[in-house]
């Protein structure tokens, strides 16, 4: 939450700047704001609202320099507003701030402050390490940060400019993500890597209270003690491309375009194509762990939390393992059962999100086995967890989860395939032919992608509904879970997601004339069960649209509308399924004229509890 950048070097900062907030709005949208060293003057332009406010206020008044520091702002404290945007200052101007977190203590911190004659303007916690920075600075920078990092509670990740030493640009964090790019003859620092991968893919992640001083020369880092330390950069290979929209209107229909590929990187990762065999080094248990299992516990937010859902139903159907899921802000604060030595594994694309780094540390404080499922190296995720197992989606920009939710449940059911042969629950050979089926599913997506219109065209007519309900039962309804989330988050429309059986047992009290109830049948075995749902859902006045594995002659007596995928095997069938659902929240939010990529209220990266 909240996007930070920083530049110094020999370019004009400012379209640096600028460029990086824009690949980091996905983060914070509310408003935004730059600061600047402008020969001897700090110059701050700021705005409410989203990044082009900024923009327009930069094209009549420009500003130029060689560093400074950029924020796009998602409010906690204090309402979104050009007095609340980033960056701020002390009241002395001796220094200028961006902040990403939560300030815990501020309070307490303002109330000292304000005693000793600082005087505030905004209502933002970050306002308050200003001040206490200003406070405690006696012309050194590294001291006064140093100090203030001991004083302050909470997250955060701070860039600053001090007017002492204008071309340096002095960083630190806790519990918040900070990338800095070591650049030829220049120094970058962003919140997320696509912000710096113009400019360099060499990169360092900061580490909880480290302190990184960024020169045009190089960057000089130090740990929480103020002693210097050598950090060796990772070299990332995104390409710049992938970071960037191209001829597409929107990041998300970009990155549902771009999930066959993603399958089959993430797929060729872990598997030997040549062959169809896992690379079983690849998956983080032994065989004789694997065998000893006796439960295995997931645990993630959001999109992440319904690929969990999916995971445990392919891992206790396929490799016969007790699974529970949990969402990560319920399980940091309730009792657990868990045991040390048990398996337990976070999923999460940012490899950020608050709740779910929680979750893990607490995981770790019990002694369990901790893995992670994430797509994004060097995150505060891969860093903790005991071991990574990546999703190769590259950069995602979209808010709305589309091709990393893709890779997450390719790997959860690589994961089941593993763990099902390790434990003797399927034998080489049907993992064999499982995966040889499974390399065939990237062709069937793209059949739907190619054949998008038809659910563009179906859009077109339901856009103006009210209630969409998502029925499937087993694998399809940790898939209508998915489904309902993308509707919901990017077109406002109200969305939830039911197993169909449970639909008598109050739901289908909601049922009108006009409803949308989108059945999600793609388990044979299930047909006869979700074909009487369809049918009680139809009579009350409900359209019923079904979403069949290969033709179902059944579904036309009990629904209007039936989009086919590609017959394929049942456990195979939501990795195909999900296209047609990102594809119809993408088209439903774009005739209601929705900011598709950046939905009201929202944040991809979710750094706050
Ligand atoms: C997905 O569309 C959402 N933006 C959100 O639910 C997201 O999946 C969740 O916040 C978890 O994020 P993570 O995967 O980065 O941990």
């Amino acid at each position: 939450m909240c996007g930070i950048v920083g530049y110094t070097g020999d370019k004009n900062c400012v379209p640096v700047i600028m460029n990086g907030l824009t690949a980091l709005a996905y983060r914070g949208y509310d408003s935004a704001g730059i600061a600047v060293w402008e020969g001897s003057e700090l110059v701050l332009r700021k705005a409410k609202g989203k990044i082009d406010n900024l923009k327009a206020i930069l094209e009549q008044s420009p500003v130029s320099g060689k560093s400074g520091i950029g924020h796009t702002r998602w409010a906690t404290h204090g309402e979104p507003s050009d007095v609340n945007a980033h960056p701020h200052t002390d009241t002395r101007k001796t220094l200028a701030i961006v902040h990403n977190g939560i300030i815990e203590n501020y309070q307490q911190i303002k109330g000292m402050l304000v005693k000793n004659g600082c005087e505030f303007v905004s209502e933002t916690d970050t306002e308050v390490v200003a001040q206490l920075l200003g406070y405690l600075y006696r012309g050194n920078p590294l001291t006064a940060l140093k100090q203030a990092v001991a004083l302050i509670e909470g997250s955060f990740a701070l860039a600053i400019l001090f007017a002492d030493d204008p071309e340096t640009i002095y960083c630190t964090c806790k519990d918040s993500p900070m990338v800095l790019g070591h650049g030829q003859n220049e120094s970058v620092v962003a919140s997320d890597i696509p912000a710096i991968l113009e400019y360099t893919r060499d990169v360092c992640f900061m580490q909880d209270r480290q302190i990184a001083v960024l020169r045009k020369s190089g960057i000089t880092y130090y740990d929480e003690f103020g002693v210097e330390i050598q950090k060796t950069p990772t070299h990332i290979d995104w390409d710049v491309e992938s970071a960037k929209k191209g001829n597409y209107e929107h990041f998300m229909m970009k990155e549902i375009c771009e999930e066959p590929e993603t399958f089959r990187k993430t797929f060729e990762q872990y598997v030997s194509t040549k062959d169809f065999t896992l690379k079983s080094d690849r998956f983080p248990w032994s065989e004789e762990q694997a065998k000893n299992f006796d439960r295995l516990t997931i645990v993630s937010c959001g999109t992440a939390y319904h690929a969990g859902m999916l995971g445990k139903r392919f891992i206790e159907h396929m490799a016969k393992l007790s699974v529970d899921v949990d969402i990560a802000s319920e399980f940091r604060y309730n009792d657990t059962m868990l045991q040390s030595g048990e398996p337990f594994l976070v999923i999460s694309q940012s490899g950020e999100t608050a709740d779910t780094i929680a979750a893990m540390r607490r995981a770790k404080e019990i002694g369990c086995n901790t893995m992670a499922v994430c797509n994004v190296t060097g995150s505060t995720i891969s860093r903790e967890a005991g071991s990574v197992m990546y999703t190769y989606a590259g950069p995602e920009i979209a808010v709305a989860a589309t091709k990393t939710y893709l890779a997450q449940i390719i790997v959860m059911y690589l994961c089941a395939l593993d763990l099902a042969q390790k434990r003797g629950a399927m034998t080489a050979e049907a993992v064999s032919e499982r995966l040889r089926e499974m390399s065939k599913v990237p062709a069937s997506m793209q059949k739907i992608l190619d054949n998008k219109e038809q659910v563009q065209f179906f859009a077109s007519r339901s856009f103006a509904v009210k209630h969409v309900f998502f029925i499937g039962r087993g694998l399809d309804y940790a898939l209508a879970m998915e489904a309902a989330l993308k509707l919901k988050e990017i077109s406002y429309i109200h969305s939830e997601a039911y197993a169909a059986g449970e639909l008598k047992h109050g739901t289908i009290a909601l049922i009108e004339d006009g409803s949308l109830v989108v059945a999600l049948a793609t388990q044979p075995e299930l047909q006869a069960k979700i074909a009487s749902n369809m049918e009680e859902v139809r009579v009350r006045g409900a359209h019923v649209l079904a979403v069949t594995n290969g033709h179902w002659e059944g579904a036309k007596g009990h629904s209007h509308t039936q989009w086919e995928i590609d017959q394929m095997d049942e456990t195979l069938a939501p990795l195909c399924a999900i296209i047609p659902m990102q594809l119809l929240a993408y088209y439903l939010a774009v005739q209601k004229g929705c900011p598709v990529d950046q939905p009201r209220n929202l944040a991809k990266s979710v750094t706050v509890e």
